[in-house]
């Protein structure tokens, strides 16, 4: 904890208009300072700084606070990180309420800046080796190839890792830099003693991890140099046939200062931008991110060669509202679009996919086409789910029962968007895609792929921590579920309208597998709670379906067309303010396209709502209300 007292000082002694300056350029505006909001998407300037109060507010996107908000924000830091860095910037000591803790926590720092020095010694030495080596003009040579000019390739700091084994030791060496720092890093790797051989004290045996590569040096999204990554040169010439050429990549190796799956490369160098924009453009390849930040797509960022993570998805998250995913068009890439798919959901992050032309990746793209074609490519670039959609249905449909395996393949991708109505046009399109005109047998196909899937990993999975279920549901879907289930009212038009309204995982799931079940056997205890092994509404289940609390069929119905309403309207809300986000969004990021199209689904959606609600004439003060409330 940092005590009130210190923050009120860092929030005096900071000047919050040389701070902004660094990101955004300011123009006198009366006693403020104005210029383009680096948190909005905007071509006047109304991000304004009144440096004596230490506030900034952008009318544009309503952004505004101190110092703190500014860094936080825009630099995705917690607030202690933020805070930490003001300090360092006015040079003052962050005073702590645990002596024995801080003591400790500076010398891990102390520790850390040791690693991130050597790191940046490397780094500098890659650079001077480019020319400074016989070979390095090979490095230069392979980025021109690329058609990324010297100026690009200075800005992400490429360089060039010498020829033999100890160009990079030497140096270090000399420069007073401990060789057990540069081995935690990774950069030197120690070299294996014969066996039985006596140890030689003088001669502390390592050689260099990066040899004869292009050096790409990676930075954590506060631009400090982690790792690298060294692409593979052609050989030396006169380089003997025999020599090993070694594989396409090397990699620094995780350890304290890197963890591969924690860093998105580009994403310091572009932060400004995705913000700006709130979309971040996602690639695979090292030079495709370099190509495209020189393109005009600074938003760019890429995984280090693996799969998108979750922490990687939390992170960009911290900067964007929306990906747009730019993989190699192969087979690969294909595969890629479906694993980020789950991570994205559960971050939150919307997504749509660029179809490169098979065999093409967004580097050689961008070569033979040009930006302003990835530009059309990109505002083109449908939605993930449509995408996966068009994709399954690209890939198997030559018979039936190919085709049902492709659709059940989608069923655990449908299951993770969160609007029914959004679902809804999902299975349609997936009706119309594997022209099968029935949508209720494509609904089961896909129920019965989310099952298929979620049986083996709930093996797996820990069981489910027992914890006050109810709660955590709205009481009206709780109601209303129990109602059907004590009654058997499954098969009842209010049931199934009732339903499709609800917007809990867990009691949709309830809901589905039971009406699926009545279909064919009835509900029979043991089997619907099997087929729902790690609902986490399972406790309530058990304990309803032990103790039903209605026997009067026509009252339960009554009461199920009391929630009907209630529920629509939760929906309804639920759905207008996910639209709006979603509208806010695209004007931000200039999207006209995207922000008329969802301009229209809410005006569907109100007038929906009206006319069902004004239809029943059960609720006409409420309809009027909703109406006046959503007409501003
Ligand atoms: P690619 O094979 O697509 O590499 O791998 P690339 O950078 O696009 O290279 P070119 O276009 O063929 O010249 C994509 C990313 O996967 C990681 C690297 O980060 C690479 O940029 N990778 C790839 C590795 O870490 N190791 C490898 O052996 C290969
Ligand atoms: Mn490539």
């Amino acid at each position: 904890m940092i005590p009130e007292s210190a923050i009120a000082d860092l929030r005096a002694r900071v000047d919050l208009q040389a701070l902004v300056s660094e990101y955004v350029k300011l123009k006198r505006s009366g006693a403020s300072w104005k210029g383009l909001c680096p948190f909005h998407n905007e071509k006047s300037p109304s991000f304004f700084v009144h440096p004596e109060r230490g506030f900034f507010h952008c009318f544009g996107c309503g952004a505004s606070g101190d110092v703190f908000a500014f860094l936080i924000r825009l630099e995705g830091l917690s607030f202690p990180d933020a805070a930490r860095r003001l300090a360092e910037r006015v040079g003052v000591e962050l005073p702590s309420e645990d002596p024995q803790r801080d003591a400790e926590q500076r010398r891990a720092r102390a520790a850390m800046e040791r690693l991130l020095a050597v790191v940046d010694a490397a780094a500098g030495f890659f650079i001077e080796q480019v020319d400074g080596h016989p070979l390095g003009p090979m490095a230069r040579a392979a980025w021109r190839a690329r058609g990324i000019s010297d100026e690009t390739a200075r800005t992400f700091r490429l360089g060039y890792a010498p020829d033999g084994w100890d160009g990079l030791i030497d140096h270090l060496r000399q420069r007073g830099y401990a060789a057990s720092d540069a081995e935690a890093v990774g950069l030197i790797v120690p070299r294996r003693q014969p066996e039985g051989a006596p140890r030689r004290k003088a001669e502390p045996g390592f050689y260099d991890r990066f040899r004869h590569r292009l050096m790409f040096p990676i930075t954590d999204h506060q631009g400090r140099i982690v790792a690298f990554s060294g692409r593979l040169l052609d050989p030396p010439p006169g380089a003997p046939p025999e020599r090993e050429p070694g594989a396409k990549y090397v990699n620094s190796p995780e350890g304290p200062l890197y963890t591969k799956g924690q860093i998105l490369y580009g994403l310091h160098e572009g932060r400004v931008e995705i913000r700006r924009r709130g979309w971040a453009l996602l690639c695979e390849g090292n030079f495709d991110l370099v190509a495209l930040h020189q393109a005009g797509f600074p938003n760019a960022v890429a995984p280090m060669g693996t799969a998108l993570t979750d922490a990687q998805g939390k992170l960009l998250r911290r900067f964007a509202e929306r990906v747009v995913l730019l993989f190699d068009g192969d087979a690969a890439g294909h595969k890629a679009v479906r694993a980020a798919f789950d991570v994205l959901a559960k971050v939150g992050l919307d997504a749509s996919v660029v179809n490169l032309p098979p065999g093409q990746d967004p580097d050689s793209f961008l070569r033979t086409h040009g930006a302003e074609a990835l530009t059309a490519q990109i505002d083109a670039a449908p939605g993930i789910v449509e995408h996966l959609i068009d994709d399954a249905a690209a890939q198997g449909c030559r018979d039936a029962s190919e085709k049902a395996r492709a659709i059940a393949s989608l069923g655990p991708v449908l299951a993770q968007v969160a609007s029914p109505l959004e679902a809804r046009l999902h299975i349609e399109r997936i009706a119309r895609r594997f022209s099968v005109p029935d949508i209720e047998a494509v609904r089961r196909q896909l129920r019965q792929g989310l099952r298929e899937e979620r049986s083996p990993a709930s093996a797996e999975a820990p069981p489910p921590k027992p914890r006050p279920a109810t709660e955590r549901y709205s009481k009206v879907e709780l109601e209303g579920l129990g109602v059907i289930l004590d009654l058997g009212l499954w098969r009842e038009p209010e049931a199934r309208r009732f339903g499709e309204l609800l917007t809990s995982a867990d009691l949709c799931a309830i809901f589905d597998t039971a009406s699926h079940l009545v279909e064919r056997e009835g509900v029979e205890a043991p089997a619907l709670l099997r087929e729902l092994h790690g609902n986490e509404a399972l406790p309530w289940l058990e304990g309803r379906l032990a103790r039903p609390e209605h026997v009067d069929r026509d009252e339960g119905l009554e009461m199920l067309r009391t929630c009907i309403p209630l529920l629509q309207k939760r929906w309804v809300a639920a759905r207008k303010q996910q639209i709006q986000d979603g509208l806010l969004a695209a004007v931000r990021a200039g999207d006209q396209a995207r922000a008329n199209e969802l301009r229209m689904e809410l005006q569907a959606l109100l007038r929906g709502a009206a006319q069902r609600m004004g239809a029943r004439g059960d609720d006409g003060d409420e309809s009027s209300r909703f109406e006046d409330h959503d007409g501003a």
